[in-house]
């Protein structure tokens, strides 16, 4: 049988850098994306313009099996049945719905192909929260990426203001640590660093830095 092409699996919280620097890191290899919880923010999003409740698994399995999205890497584009919705999956209200279907058995099964199916040469690298361990447990490269509570929120603080949005810094780090404990929770795929992975703690490492420790982990393995 021939090989699959290789994956770099990058999995950790919100916040702890993982989504920047897979895909700084896919860039530079010119290998695909991809974005995990794109697609579980997608399905919330497109379950709540339905009418269909977060937690209605039969319901919400079925539309992840027929989700009608397309990822465009030319433009950057997400599209639901065509209409461009990358900016509306962002807010912190998208990720929190995205985190409650993303607790359903069902919805996680019916999204494991989709995700397998971004695996093609040269390579792959996969961000998200279960990428190492149930969706390409034979990635070659396992990377889990995590940083303190307080430290996240600060980030996503930052860039929210950045943004000229409004935000709560106490208010932040309530909501990323009940995230974190329905994500770590949760009965299937939970968070946790796949049997092997290396774990990076980037509380203290800027972006650059971060990405110059995982390519070294990743040269360390792989070829490229
Ligand atoms: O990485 P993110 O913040 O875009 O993910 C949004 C939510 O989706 C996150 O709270 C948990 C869930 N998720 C998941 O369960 N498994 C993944 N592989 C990716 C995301």
């Amino acid at each position: 049988m021939p090989k699959s092409p290789p994956v770099i699996a990058i999995d950790g919280p919100s916040g702890s850098g993982k989504g920047t620097v897979a895909q700084i890191l896919a860039r530079e290899l010119g290998w695909h994306f991809l974005d995990s919880g794109a697609i579980y923010r997608i399905l919330a999003y497109a379950a709540q313009q339905r009418g269909i409740p977060l937690d209605a698994p039969t319901q919400l399995a079925e539309l992840a099996r027929n989700l009608p999205v397309t990822f465009s890497p030319i433009d950057a584009k997400i599209r639901l049945e065509e209409v461009d919705i990358k900016d509306e999956i962002r807010t912190e209200a998208a990720g929190n719905a995205a985190s409650k279907v993303a607790a359903i058995p069902a919805v996680r099964v019916a999204l494991l192909e989709r995700q397998r199916a971004f695996r093609a040469g040269p390579g792959l690298v996969a961000d998200g929260r279960d990428m190492g361990t149930v969706v390409f447990p034979d990635a070659e490269v396992k990377v889990f990426l995590t940083a303190s509570a307080e430290e996240r929120a600060r980030r996503r603080y930052n860039q929210l203001i950045e943004k000229g949005l409004d935000a709560n810094l106490a208010a932040l780090v309530a909501d990323i640590a009940e995230r974190d404990h329905r994500d770590a929770t949760r009965s299937v795929a939970p968070l946790k660093p796949a049997d092997g992975a290396e774990i990076v703690d980037t509380s203290d490492l800027d972006i650059a830095q971060t990405v110059a420790c995982v390519r070294d982990l990743v040269r360390r393995r792989l070829d490229v």
